[in-house]
């Protein structure tokens, strides 16, 4: 489906002036540190690549929702930072995404040397797609690298506008291989495929559950997003996370999942507390059982053996969204289970979205998931079966 995009290695980057949208919309904690480095690091074949051919390399981004003002706590600055000590390599950094200083900077850039541009988002004409920003972005390079996965569903003037001003617009490597191990997952996949798909909100995964229903062979569906399931049956849920609008849907999902032959699965056990605190006491009760005044936080230890078992024939595994509020110690085990039996699996796996990420890392098995995607929105919108606007930029091969 992606194999008429044209790549980096299609194009002579030598000597050139090469712009690289990357996402470095990293999670920065309250002291200005960078928590987790994940999308600097996987942009970094490209940059080396780059790097090794003597090309110029401007880097730009955008940094969590500044809505076009300039406000420090969103500066790329740290980022730049960050990525030179990853490169082992000076970076240099641009007090501005566009004007005439970032000019004088790219035009006194040397073979090989590396400049990384302030937060697009600066400008309010990134997020309104507006042509004479992406014009001047444009102006700055002769070749565009769109490797920025988790921005490709935003239609803003560095993925989508760009286009209509510098030709050819690429995709890098961190782009390539995000959409190479989606084919592998969804489009072209090894079967049985089984799905685990968590969060809070059928509202939210909806989209994703009702495009995923033809295409897998199991799904689970943890999370609280499971009451809304368990109450669709006829079941008490407590006073768990219940969304009562979502109620049809989620029968509608289980009559189309009988209809197509896909097994679904809810979790057998809970570990329930009374408020989502770490004060809270904890029950571990069979999920016909949820007393009143009790809400459901974790799957239970059943529900993890279980899940072994349903992992037993998987050829491919997909994950989206935690099994429990994973972030509060009492509650977490649930979701480090799933994470460990994933990565004990053989089977192909492929998780997103960034509490499933952070979940991973915190596990411990990042190394033993076949590929843990950068995207969170975008990810899901690619479960979602939607074409992410951003991909219609890439040129295209003759
Ligand atoms: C993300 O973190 O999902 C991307 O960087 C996109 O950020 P946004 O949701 O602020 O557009």
């Amino acid at each position: 489906m992606f194999d008429n995009f044209l790549t980096l290695e299609e194009v002579d980057v030598n000597g050139k002036r090469v712009f690289v949208r990357v996402d470095y919309n990293v999670p920065i904690d309250e002291h200005g540190a960078i928590v987790d480095d994940t999308r600097i690091r996987e942009t970094i074949p490209t940059i080396n690549y780059l790097i090794d051919r003597d090309a110029k390399i401007i880097l730009a981004s955008h940094m969590g929702r500044p809505k076009g003002e300039r406000k420090p706590e969103y500066s790329l600055y740290p980022v730049a930072k960050r990525l030179e000590r990853l490169l082992g390599f000076p970076v240099k950094f641009a007090p501005d995404c566009v004007g005439k200083d970032v000019e004088s900077m790219v035009s006194q850039l040397k073979e090989g040397e590396v400049l990384l541009l302030e937060n697009l988002r600066f400008h309010k004409e990134e997020e309104s797609n507006d042509p004479e920003f992406a014009k001047q972005l444009a102006s700055l390079a002769d070749i565009y690298v769109i490797d920025a996965f988790g921005t490709c569903h935003r239609k803003h003037a560095s993925m989508y506008g760009i286009k209509d001003y510098i030709q050819p617009v690429v995709m890098g490597f961190l782009l390539e291989r995000e959409l190479k191990f989606f084919e592998k997952a969804l489009l072209n996949p090894q079967r049985p495929v089984v799905a685990f798909i968590g969060g809070s909100k059928v509202s939210s995964k909806l989209g994703v559950l009702k495009h995923l229903i033809d295409r897998v062979d199991k799904i689970f569906i943890g999370g609280a997003m499971a009451f809304t399931f368990i109450k669709a049956l006829g079941y008490p849920v407590g006073s768990s996370l219940v969304e009562d609008d979502m109620i049809n849907e989620a029968l509608d999902i289980i009559e189309q999942s009988k209809r197509l032959g896909v097994k679904i699965y809810l979790p057998i056990d809970f570990v329930c507390g009374q408020a989502v605190s770490e004060q809270t006491p904890v029950i571990e009760v069979p999920w016909q059982e949820i007393p009143e005044g009790w809400m459901g936080l974790d799957i239970g230890h059943v529900s993890s053996s279980f899940i072994k078992e349903i992992l037993k024939d998987a050829q491919t595994i997909v994950w989206n969204g935690p099994m429990g509020v994973f972030e509060l110690e009492k509650f977490k085990r649930g979701t480090f289970e799933l994470a460990h039996a994933i990565a004990e699996s053989a089977a192909l796996s492929i998780a997103g979205g960034g509490d499933t990420d952070y979940a991973i890392h915190k596990a411990g098995v990042a190394d033993d998931i076949s590929y843990i995607s950068t995207g969170g929105g975008a990810f899901l919108e690619l479960l979602e079966g939607k074409m992410l606007p951003c991909l219609e930029a890439i040129t295209k091969k003759e």
